[in-house]
C-alpha cells in the first residue's frame, strides 16, 4: 500500500515573473483555486493519506491556503454565508498535509532528500506541480500505484514529446524493445541534447520510488544545470533495482508554460457549471 506523496513545491518559478516576485507559482490560480490544490486531489483520489510539502522561506501563503482561516470563517458565519464557509472549509479535507522547508535549492533530487524522515522505509510517490493531468480513466498518480502493486518496484509515469523538446526533460531508455504501455529501463538521462536524445519517453513528473533512492540521493552529485538530479539519482539506483516506466493516460498541463496554463484555465473554465456557458458564448465571438 502506497499511503506517502512528496510534492517539492519550493522552485522560484521564474518562467512565471513578475508574478511570483510575490506570490508562489503554486498558488497561480485555475480560476478561483490554485493548482497545487490539484496536485494535491490528485494524490487523495489516488489513495495517499500524508503528503509532504517541501517548500521555501517564501512560500508561507501556501501554508496558509491549506489551513483553517478562522477569522474568515467568523466573519463568513456571522454575515450568514454558509455556502462561501463551506468552500474555504473544505480544502484537500482528505488528507494530513505536512510541511517541509528546503532551506536551499540545490535540485529536485535535493528537494526529495529532504523527504527522508516523512518516507521513513516505504515507497512513496512524488508529483511535480508543473505538471497537471485529467487522468483517464482515473489519476496518472492512481495509474503508477496500480502498476507499482503488480512489479513491487519503482515505476516512472511517462509521456511521449516531440524529438525538439526531448531536452526539457529526463528522457528514457527502454529495456529491449518497447512493448505496451509498462517497460523495464536500461537508463534515464536528464536533459539530452535533443540530437542525442535516447528516445522520446520523457519523465511526466509523476513518480513511484522505492526508498531505496535516499540511498543515492544522499551522495547525489551536481548534474545538469549545475542542480543535483533525481533523474541521475534514479539511474545509479538501477543498478541494485529494476525500474520501470509507465505511460500515463489523460490529458496533461504543463501549467509552468504560459498557453497551456491559459489552455488549463479555458479547459476547467468549460466544465464548471457557474460560467461553461458565458464562457463558451464568449469564446465564440472571440472566433
Ligand atoms: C523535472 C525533472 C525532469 C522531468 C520534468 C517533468 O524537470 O527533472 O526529469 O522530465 O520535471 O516536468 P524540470 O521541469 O523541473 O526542469
Amino acid at each position: 500500500m502506497i499511503r506517502k506523496a512528496v510534492i517539492p513545491a519550493a522552485g522560484y518559478g521564474t518562467r512565471f515573473l513578475p508574478i511570483t516576485k510575490a506570490l508562489p507559482k503554486e498558488l497561480l490560480p485555475i480560476i478561483d483555486r490554485p493548482t497545487i490544490e490539484f496536485i494535491v486531489n490528485e494524490a487523495i483520489e489516488s489513495g495517499i493519506t500524508d503528503i509532504l510539502l517541501i517548500v521555501s522561506s517564501n512560500k508561507n501563503a501556501i501554508i496558509d491556503y491549506f489551513d483553517y482561516n478562522l477569522e474568515l470563517e467568523t466573519i463568513l458565519l456571522s454575515k450568514n454565508k454558509k455556502e462561501e464557509y463551506g468552500i474555504i472549509r473544505n480544502i484537500a479535507t482528505g488528507a494530513n498535509i505536512h510541511y517541509i522547508r528546503q532551506k536551499e535549492q540545490l535540485g529536485l533530487g535535493h528537494a526529495v532528500l529532504q523527504a527522508e524522515a516523512f518516507i521513513s522505509n516505504e515507497p512513496f510517490v512524488v508529483l511535480l506541480g508543473d505538471d497537471m493531468y485529467v487522468g483517464d480513466p482515473k489519476p496518472v498518480t492512481k495509474q503508477l500505484i496500480d502498476v507499482y502493486e503488480q512489479v513491487k518496484t519503482s515505476v516512472l509515469g511517462t509521456i511521449e514529446v516531440p524529438k525538439k523538446e526531448t531536452s526539457r526533460y529526463g528522457i528514457c531508455i527502454p529495456k529491449g524493445e518497447k512493448k505496451g504501455a509498462v517497460t523495464e529501463l536500461a537508463g534515464v538521462i536528464e536533459k539530452p541534447k535533443v540530437e542525442e536524445a535516447p528516445s522520446r519517453s520523457a519523465i511526466g513528473g509523476r513518480y513511484v520510488l522505492t526508498p531505496t533512492i535516499f540511498k543515492y540521493l544522499r551522495d547525489q552529485q551536481r548534474g545538469v544545470g549545475n542542480e543535483i538530479q533525481l533523474t541521475d539519482a534514479i539511474l545509479r539506483m538501477m543498478s541494485e533495482e529494476k525500474v520501470y516506466a509507465c505511460d500515463m493516460t489523460g490529458k496533461r498541463y504543463d501549467v509552468g508554460n504560459k498557453v497551456d496554463y491559459i489552455e488549463a484555465i479555458l479547459d476547467f473554465g468549460l466544465r464548471n457549471p457557474e460560467i461553461k456557458e458565458d464562457l463558451a458564448n464568449m469564446l465564440k465571438k472571440k472566433n
